[in-house]
């Protein structure tokens, strides 16, 4: 899996047609890894904007998703991706959440759906039991999860056929999840980062006030300047080199094109590295409050935060 890849969810503000632009000014770049899912109802403008840059399929590595209203039906979802990315197989499918809880694009995060539930281990081991089939048919080569926590992966670990190949999960200098982190490696599972910049441009209804800023970081903003670089290129070389694939979202050309640059410099020191470690700050962005299944709960339900699953 290539060291990097480009982020495609447009949210709420940049179109479609304006991310697969970015896919293919990102592809003559460099960039040979794509982190696509159906829920970011692009995959259609996309699957025309790889093929036009006529780069041969294998050199690509293409990841997509199977949203929350699917997991009854990965076959169907997979199929639909495959035909609207224009592929005959996948690098990577992964269960985008671990909850079965729909929500429609754009909805308030108090919306709950009526018949939203927790996470229940025999539901979701049906879900990945469909895929593993993905695996066998080859229309994928490899499957993982992603927003997954210790405990749940623990009990898909003891019950998986096919283990999953990575877990895409939140991480930047001010969310460092070292414990998931350090699991999930020790498990041969690859850690994917999302929101590796701290997601700067995502909608108001995602933020929250105690939310902080990676790139104001002082220890960030200090490396960034000693080195002449922009504090997101710190953020970057950090996920790199800690040994996470960053898969950071731009569609303009000098943000996407410098993200990939900067790999190519000299990397951190040993003592940023330390630094950086330090300014962990346990600061979840996409905290997943429209997956909750309850009235009164909070996010952290979602997340298993004292080591156990909430029912
Ligand atoms: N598995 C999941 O549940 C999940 C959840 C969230 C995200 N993701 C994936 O992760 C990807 C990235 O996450 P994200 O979009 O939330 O956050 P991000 O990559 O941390 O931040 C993207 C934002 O940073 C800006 N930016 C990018 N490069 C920059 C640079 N060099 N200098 C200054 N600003 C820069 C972009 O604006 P411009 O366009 O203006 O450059 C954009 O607003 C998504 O696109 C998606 O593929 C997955």
């Amino acid at each position: 899996m290539p060291a990097i890849g480009l982020g495609t969810f447009g949210s709420d503000h940049v179109s479609a047609d304006q991310v697969a632009e970015a896919v293919k000014g990102a592809i003559a770049a460099g960039y040979r890894h794509l982190d696509c899912a159906a829920v970011y109802r692009n995959e259609d403008r996309i699957g025309p904007a790889v093929k036009e840059t006529g780069i041969p399929r294998d050199d690509l590595w293409i990841t997509s998703k199977v949203w929350n209203d699917q997991h009854s039906d990965v076959l169907g979802a997979c199929r639909q991706s495959l035909h609207d990315l224009q592929l005959d197989h996948l690098d990577m499918y992964l269960v985008h959440w671990p909850f079965p809880n729909f929500h429609p694009p754009g909805c308030s995060v108090d919306s709950r759906s009526p018949d939203a539930r927790p996470y229940i281990h025999e539901e979701f081991m049906r879900t990945w039991h469909q895929m593993e089939q993905l695996v066998d048919l080859g229309l994928t080569r490899h499957i993982g999860t992603s927003n997954m926590t210790i405990p749940k992966l623990k009990l898909l670990l003891r019950d998986a056929r096919i283990k999953p190949a990575v877990n895409e999960m939140e991480l930047h200098p001010h969310f460092q999840q070292p414990e998931l982190f350090d699991f999930v490696r020790a498990n041969g599972i690859e850690p994917i980062g999302y929101s590796p910049l701290g997601s700067p441009g995502r909608p108001e209804r995602d933020r929250t006030p105690d939310d902080t800023v990676d790139v104001e970081d002082p220890v960030v903003v200090a490396i960034a300047n000693r080195l002449g670089i922009h504090p997101a290129a710190v953020c970057i070389k950090w996920a790199v080199q800690r040994g996470q694939t960053p898969i950071p979202f731009s569609v303009k050309p000098r943000n996407y094109v410098a993200n990939l640059e900067c790999l190519k410099s000299a990397p951190l020191t040993d003592e940023d590295m330390r630094a950086i470690a330090t300014i962990d700050k346990g600061c979840r962005l996409i905290k997943g409050q429209v997956f909750l299944w309850k009235d009164n709960q909070s996010w952290e339900d979602l997340w298993d935060m004292n080591g156990e699953i909430k029912g």
